[in-house]
């Protein structure tokens, strides 16, 4: 695995490379990093070059306190495939990043291989979904990150996985805990004003796999469906006994519809 940073507009963006093949490159939700694509990682690295990203506001990227939108956050991907010299890429999206990958369809078709969009819905916030980003990062102000850590775990990861799975649980808080302030609030708002990519859904040209976990709650499997519905020949796989992290919580199953999909293209 190589790490390296590029810059733009004087932030450092940080991504990690592995493997060689066709190029795919992963992105993260909110308020998670790259390494949450570890399990991708280490089990298709053999067959494919995988790009995980920390865009900026994460991980190990910079994170100014200023306003972020989902298009800067495509404009960060864009630079990394740049720094590359990748052409054209195939792009997996969970949850934000897939707000983020739907962005990068609508700026930069020419740049998109193919599309994995995973956990994520194509719908703009509604009024009360913008006033529970509000709230949040109100908390995340005055309390700091484990706030967020407590708000978010329960509408990540399903009940039987925080039962079952103390280790993961651990694993989550501890990224979302190393969040910071800008980041955090920078997600919410570019989150809260991102547009609504239904009208985009009809015009994407590459092929598309939707992916949920059968438990999500926070973007159920009903989104999934319309997206899969309405993306030209997209296909919905739906991983059972996951939340809204099936990558994490089903990685075995998770692993094994993405690499279905990425032979079918090759
Ligand atoms: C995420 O997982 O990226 C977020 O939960 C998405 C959202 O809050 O809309």
């Amino acid at each position: 695995m190589s790490v390296s940073t590029v810059t733009t507009n004087g932030l450092r963006i940080v991504y990690s490379d592995t493997g060689t093949g066709h190029p795919v490159v992963f992105v993260h939700g909110f308020p998670l990093n790259r390494t949450m694509w570890h399990p991708q990682v280490q089990a298709l690295s053999s067959t494919y070059r995988i790009v995980t990203v920390d865009l900026r506001g994460h991980g190990e990227s910079d994170a100014p306190l200023w306003r972020y939108r989902v298009e800067d956050f495509a404009g960060d991907i864009l630079t990394v495939l740049d720094d590359l010299r990748l052409p054209r890429a195939i792009l997996v999206g969970l949850s934000m990043g897939g707000y983020v990958a739907l962005a990068f369809a609508r700026l930069f078709p020419g740049r998109l291989n193919s599309l994995v969009l995973t956990d994520t819905r194509a719908q703009a916030d509604s009024p009360e979904g913008r006033q529970g980003r509000f709230q949040l990062a109100q908390a995340a102000y005055e309390r700091g990150a484990g706030a967020v850590a407590d708000a978010m775990l329960p509408k990540l990861l399903s009940p039987k996985t925080r039962d079952t799975r103390p280790e993961l649980v651990a694993d989550v808080r501890h990224m979302i805990e190393s969040m910071r302030l800008g980041g955090i609030v920078g997600d919410l708002m570019a989150m809260a004003d991102r547009p609504d990519s239904l009208p985009l859904l009809g015009a994407i040209g590459c092929p598309t796999l939707v992916v949920v976990g059968a438990d999500d709650q926070t973007t159920p499997v009903s989104d999934a469906r319309l997206m899969a519905e309405r993306i030209p020949g997209a296909r919905l796989e739906i991983i059972p006994e996951a939340g809204h992290l099936p990558n994490l919580e089903q990685p075995s199953a998770f692993n094994a519809c993405l690499d279905r999909f990425l032979r079918e293209l090759s």
